[in-house]
């Protein structure tokens, strides 16, 4: 198959195209036929950060397709099914093997291009306000890089759920075309102080809970911008560099912090509930995300480029074929 690999971590350069083995189907492998792929923020965070476990490794978590081969202990799938796949690696690849508890079943009527972008980022998003964020109606919730996948599905949750919604961008621009995804005060990351923006529109009192998607130096701003005994999700590190908190802040602040790790629950009856009822309000058009550029595979340096310096304003997609 063709697919896209790389043996050492770096900028979107140290990616290659080429022929690499087809995946083994073992006994609980969906395999798919890969039509579409959505490039999550993890999967550059992964090629910067985490050293390739084996070589040459594939990249990517998601992608959508048609079931071509599944293994004798698949009960849920047969091949010629449409179906979502998630993986803590392999996605950008023409085959892509997934353990079937990590594969979504996509409605007919919902087209697989935009079937590829729903579970990493909208499940993260409603984990780290609900599940995980324990978000109540009337919170202030903070969002930091509210521009991006996670980002843009976590505002429209939070403001449909009754919480008034802060978002972090990087232009004024970007931060009015949030607005009809439910953003109620946006700030410019770059220009304004964020501390100080959250402390005026909470009137003091400081935000309930922030969704911390950036981590890099922002992060003593969003600890400003808590409020005590508030809550702060660490979910990712789009700056591409993971600050730490001190014994002292914490203690400090009374603060909640709690570690998001979607994928580690991905495989669970709770969350193939909670995915199937996002697919269906996605399906009738009560979720979006905007699609910002399509690339093909085998452009994947390209594309990783374009999410990594074009600021795209929701998700990147890479198709397999011309
Ligand atoms: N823990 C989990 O389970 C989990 C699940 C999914 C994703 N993640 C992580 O969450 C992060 C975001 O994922 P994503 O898919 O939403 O990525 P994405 O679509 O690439 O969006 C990243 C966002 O980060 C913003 N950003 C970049 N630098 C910033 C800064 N200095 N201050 C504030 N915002 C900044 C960008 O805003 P501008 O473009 O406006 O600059 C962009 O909107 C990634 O690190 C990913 O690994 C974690």
């Amino acid at each position: 198959m063709k697919a896209i690999h790389y043996s050492r971590n770096g900028s979107p350069e140290v990616m290659e195209y080429g022929d690499l083995p087809d995946p083994e189907v073992g006994s609980d492998t969906v395999l798919i036929a890969v039509e579409w792929i959505s490039i999550e923020g993890g999967d550059l965070l992964n090629r910067l950060v985490t050293p390739p476990p084996h070589t040459p490794f594939i990249p990517g978590y998601q992608a959508a397709g048609t079931v071509s081969a599944v293994g004798k202990a698949v009960t849920r799938f047969k091949p010629g099914d449409r179906v979502i796949g998630f993986n803590w690696n392999g996605s950008h690849a023409e085959l892509f093997a997934v353990p079937e508890h990590y594969a979504y079943p996509v409605p007919d009527d919902l087209d697989l291009r935009l079937a590829a972008l729903i579970p990493v980022a909208f499940g993260t998003a409603h984990d780290s306000l609900f599940e995980y964020g324990d978000m109540k109606p009337g919170d202030f919730v903070l969002v930091q890089g509210a521009a991006g996948g996670v980002g843009l599905a976590a505002v429209q949750f939070a403001s449909r759920a009754g919480a008034t919604v802060i978002g972090t961008a990087s232009s004024r621009e970007r931060l009015e075309r949030i607005v009809p995804f439910g953003l109620h005060h946006g700030i410019d990351y770059r220009t304004e102080d964020i501390a100080a923006r959250c402390k005026e529109i909470t009137q003091g009192k400081g935000v309930d809970l922030v969704l911390d998607l950036a981590g890099g130096q922002g992060k003593d701003a969003l600890m400003s911008a808590v409020k005590p005994h508030g809550r702060y999700a660490v979910i990712g590190a789009a700056t591409g560099t993971l600050p730490s908190f001190t014994f002292f802040e914490l203690i400090r602040k009374a603060l909640h912090v709690v570690g998001i790790s979607f994928g580690r629950d991905m495989h669970t009856p709770r969350v193939h509930a909670l995915l199937a009822d996002i697919t269906r309000q996605f399906t009738e058009g009560h979720l979006q995300m905007p699609v910002a550029a399509e690339f093909t595979l085998a452009n994947a340096v390209e594309a990783h480029r374009h999410v990594a310096g074009e600021h795209p304003f929701g998700r990147v997609l890479m198709r397999v074929g011309a």
